[in-house]
């Protein structure tokens, strides 16, 4: 089980993180039932270089979040698991 967390903060939220948090719109089948997604608070991006939205996938941390981005991730740390 891998958990995913998705950075509802309002600046993540405007640049992206909306779209990330409607998770079930874009996790394939196949990824549903081993991964677990969790709302989050800021993740980072206090930084003065921030590139929001920020998610995180198990302890990486994925600037410039993407579903794309998330999924491969995912499947990266799945890969190591089994
Ligand atoms: S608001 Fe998303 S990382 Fe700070």
């Amino acid at each position: 089980m891998v958990t995913v967390r998705v950075c509802v903060g309002t600046y993540c939220y405007l640049q992206g993180g909306q779209q990330l948090a409607q998770w079930k719109n874009y996790i394939p089948k196949t990824l549903m039932d081993k991964v677990t997604f969790v709302g989050s608070s800021c993740l980072g991006c206090k930084e003065d270089n921030a590139k929001p939205p920020y998610a995180k996938v198990g302890e990486v941390l994925i600037e410039r979040a993407t579903p794309e981005k998330i999924i491969a991730e995912i499947e990266t740390q799945l890969e190591l698991i089994n």
